[in-house]
């Protein structure tokens, strides 16, 4: 394999199995980028693969499933990762971030019951390792909103947000984690009230945020926007448009900054979904670019050429 990516078609790991890790993350620990996400075959919940590279890309672990070992935390939770039906529920999202102070890695996620959209619940789950079984703690509504497709940012200073839709999706909501990252300490912004955005991705460049969001319309992809702040906390810009009106036919999973030797730049990495055929669902990779304060653009490229070591991300038509 080379290391070109072709944006929108299947991926497979290195045991040459479709790699499922939908609506995802990536964390880099220790020299290793672990990609994670949602993957509903089976019993499965959430999948993690490894990479050195980005391209290549080793299944690790299905460390989220309907076995899962339960264990509640403080927060009162309801812990069933099964629904009254005996039916799988919905887990959406998974996002997980390092807790340098308690040495646990902690995901958080959208939780639904599998049965309606109603619940609009985030749900925690912790592990020593990245990549071993993950512990269920539960689902719950933050101050008892209602919170739907979420990520989770970790600043450079170990703070940590949970950003998530909440009034039906009409507003974003940032809440600052506790220091062990397994409760939400603060409702600190209430953004775009009334734009329904969800599936949000957020990146910090010289010091600013940007957050990258897409408008509410089910699996069908929509046109994206994005916004700026100086602070997690401060004031955010207005919404921008980035990207086509189907934001190339993907919808924000995350956004993974990729510094090397020479230079760091940031990967939009957006879900290109299936639909009802949903393991369909492929990815599509492209550099973001930023020249000044408060720009973000995003351009389409039908192959993308990695280089994790240099540090550059790099389109090729
Ligand atoms: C859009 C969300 O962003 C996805 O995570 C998923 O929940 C779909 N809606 C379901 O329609």
């Amino acid at each position: 394999m080379s290391d070109i990516l072709k944006n929108g078609e299947k991926w497979f790991d290195t045991e040459g199995n479709v790699l499922h890790a939908h609506g995802g993350y990536i964390l880099f620990q220790d020299g290793v980028y672990y990609w994670y996400g949602e993957n509903r075959l089976n019993n499965i919940y959430v999948s993690c693969y490894a990479s050195t590279d980005l391209v290549h890309w080793e299944f690790r672990n299905h460390i989220l499933t309907t076995d899962s070992a339960v264990q509640g935390t403080r927060v009162r939770a309801d812990l069933s990762l099964k629904n009254e039906k005996g039916g799988k529920v919905n887990l959406e999202r998974p996002k997980v971030i390092y807790n340098k102070k308690t040495k646990k890695y902690v995901l958080w996620i959208h939780y639904e019951n599998g049965i309606n959209y109603h619940c609009a619940a985030a749900a925690v789950a912790t592990c020593d390792t990245p990549d071993g079984d993950f512990v269920y703690h539960g689902s719950f509504r933050p101050y008892g909103y209602m919170s739907r497709d979420c990520t989770l940012f970790q600043d450079e200073d170990g703070s940590a947000y949970f950003i998530s839709a909440a009034r039906e999706n009409a507003d974003i909501h940032i809440y600052k984690l506790q220091e062990d990252y397994l409760n939400i300490a603060r409702l600190v912004n209430r953004l775009w009230q009334g734009e329904y955005r969800e599936a949000p991705a957020v990146m910090k460049k010289d010091g600013v945020y940007y957050m990258m969001t897409s408008f509410c319309t089910g699996w069908a992809p929509n046109q994206g926007k994005y916004a700026y702040a100086d602070s997690m906390e401060g004031e955010w810009s207005m919404l921008y448009k980035i990207g086509d009106k189907t934001t190339y036919n993907s919808q924000p999973a995350f956004i993974l900054p990729i510094t090397g030797q020479t230079e760091t730049q940031y990967l939009y990495v957006g879900d290109r979904w299936g639909g009802e055929a949903y393991h369909e669902s492929s990815y599509i990779f492209l550099p973001l670019k930023n020249h000044q304060k408060g720009e973000l653009s995003l351009e389409w490229y039908p192959e993308i050429e990695m280089d994790a070591a240099k540090g550059s991300i790099t389109g090729k038509e």
